[in-house]
């Protein structure tokens, strides 16, 4: 079980292993802004304030488009993906 709180939106999901924040969000009717989905626009910043240990490590893309902000919690949610069970939260930048 996943406990997410997106945007200050709480919600559980069981089987989400392998999908991005982005995909997360969208499927439980939360709006992040977005444009690419390729990891290339940097629209999808978010802020990881909890559960940084059930993301997937930072993608090519994010070690190339937001290196300098990835040990402050910063990633992209169209590259995020889930890897582990945990509460995660996530605020838009
Ligand atoms: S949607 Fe463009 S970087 Fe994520």
């Amino acid at each position: 079980m996943i406990h997410f709180i997106i945007e200050g939106k709480e919600f559980e999901v069981a089987d989400e292993v392998g999908k991005t924040l982005l995909e997360i969000a969208f499927s439980n009717g939360i709006s992040i802004k977005h444009a690419c989905l390729q990891g290339v626009c940097r629209k999808c910043r978010v802020l990881v304030e909890e559960g940084m240990m059930f993301l997937s490590d930072p993608s090519d893309q994010e070690q190339e488009e937001i290196s300098d902000e990835l040990e402050q919690g910063t990633r992209l949610a169209c590259q995020s993906k889930i890897v582990g069970h945990g509460k995660i939260v996530v605020s838009q930048e």
